[in-house]
């Protein structure tokens, strides 16, 4: 089997898909369910339909794209990522894993690969945490780990529920149904790029991960005291925005203090009420993410951010609501697909790390109920969530030609 990958082709699509935006380019804002995701996804489908797959749609959105093998009994091995992008975001993330997918499809096809089990490209919904506040919508429902009735019920800062969302997007029945049976995917392997400088620095074509690292968020709300920015003198305030400020830093403080450098953590939303110069901000909303690669380390780090929260609540006379949004385990990749990457990077020549995800991704959830494993693509200056993201062709042309031999490979198990 001779495999190729149709570099202009490809790059020609992503540009394409990258076009498709909130914002005018170069930035990229495609969140869940709005006008341009929904073009995005549309878009997706056609190239789909063109190539000859099978398209299905379940009620979250999920998309499946399904080229049936020799036995289209047997469980399929399974491809994708996500098209949804936070705002300001780049061109790359998650569409390199959808698009390369696709093309490593193409490729195989190209080569008259006859695959004796189906390949199926997915496309999650919702990776990105932006419009509902936890990310991994898509695939945590696949995975059966979030429980559909209360996913049904969160919603946007428009007071929006998913399942309004959803269902304006033409995405109906029960939610319920989007669950997954453990061993619906016989091995499953997502692309992606690095979003880390590890690759790009020391000019390594690819890397194979390991694991992936353990995210949690969560959301505060501060209630505080709102008043004339002139009339009310420095001691008699509780000015909301200070509190999340001293939170802010503490959420800093505690993450460098952790004794670990592979403890982060980013106060990434900091809505403040009513917004007015000329007056005291009564009301904040933060939203803060933690990651570790190590959960009991993240899990102490937690503990001591909530602490903080309420010893600078008290000291300044204000109320802080904390509420978990999302504390997940991390996920190990799982050997054998591991193995089957780094037995397809050496067919081609191509060297690798191997590596773990600081990033997570929706791989972090198909691990439960899949054995699951992550090519990663390098990325200028490790940057990513910016419009100036960066890989460049070759690099995503590399990653294509390794997913396509390991899809074959494991296709042929
Ligand atoms: C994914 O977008 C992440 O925030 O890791
Ligand atoms: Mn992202
Ligand atoms: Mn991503």
């Amino acid at each position: 089997m001779t495999l190729a990958v149709d570099r202009e082709r490809l790059t020609g699509e992503l540009d394409a898909l990258g076009a498709i935006s909130q914002e005018p380019a170069p930035v990229v804002t495609r969140v869940v369910f709005t006008e341009a995701d929904l073009r995005g996804r549309e878009f997706v489908k056609m190239l789909c339909h063109d190539t000859g797959l099978e398209v299905r749609e379940d009620a979250g959105g999920n998309t499946f794209a399904r080229w049936n093998g020799e036995d289209s009994t047997l469980a399929p091995v399974g491809t994708g990522s996500h098209i949804d992008a936070i705002p300001n975001a780049g061109r790359f993330d998650g569409t390199v894993g959808v698009l390369g997918g696709l093309e490593a499809i193409r490729a195989l096809m190209r080569a008259n690969c006859r695959p004796r089990r189906p390949i199926e490209l997915l496309i999650f919904t919702a990776e990105e945490p932006t419009r509902f506040g936890i990310g991994c919508l898509g695939s945590r429902l696949l995975s059966g780990l979030l429980d559909p009735a209360i996913a049904a019920q969160f919603r946007d800062r428009e007071g929006i529920s998913l399942d309004e969302a959803r269902s304006a997007a033409g995405f109906n029945g029960p939610l319920s149904e989007v669950r997954l049976p453990e061993g619906y995917y016989s091995a499953f392997v997502e692309m992606h790029i690095e979003q880390g400088p590890i690759l790009d620095r020391s000019n390594i074509p690819l890397g194979v991960v390991t694991a992936i690292a353990a995210p949690a968020s969560f959301r505060i709300a501060i209630e505080g005291e709102g008043g004339h920015a002139g009339a009310v003198l420095m001691p008699d305030r509780h000015d909301a925005f200070l509190a999340a400020a001293e939170i802010a830093l503490a959420v800093e403080a505690t993450a460098k203090s952790s004794g670990s450098r592979d403890t982060v953590a980013t106060t990434g939303v900091c809505d403040v009420f009513p917004g007015a110069v000329n007056s005291i901000p009564n009301r904040v909303r933060m939203e803060i993410d933690v990651r570790d690669i190590d959960q009991a380390r993240r899990d102490i780090v937690l503990q001591q951010i909530e602490r903080a929260v309420s010893e600078i609540a008290g000291r300044r006379g204000v109320q802080a609501k904390l509420e978990i949004v999302n504390a997940d385990p991390p996920a190990q990749c799982a050997p054998h697909v591991v193995d089957t990457l780094a037995k397809s990077c050496e067919t081609h020549g191509l060297r690798f790390e191997r590596m773990i995800s600081r990033a997570y991704h929706d791989s972090l959830f198909l691990s439960r109920i899949a054995p699951t494993a992550m090519l990663f693509i390098p990325c200028r200056g490790g940057v990513s969530h910016r419009p100036d993201e960066y890989a460049t062709p070759e690099s995503i042309a590399n990653g294509t030609l390794v997913l396509a031999e390991a899809l074959a490979r494991l296709a042929a198990e």
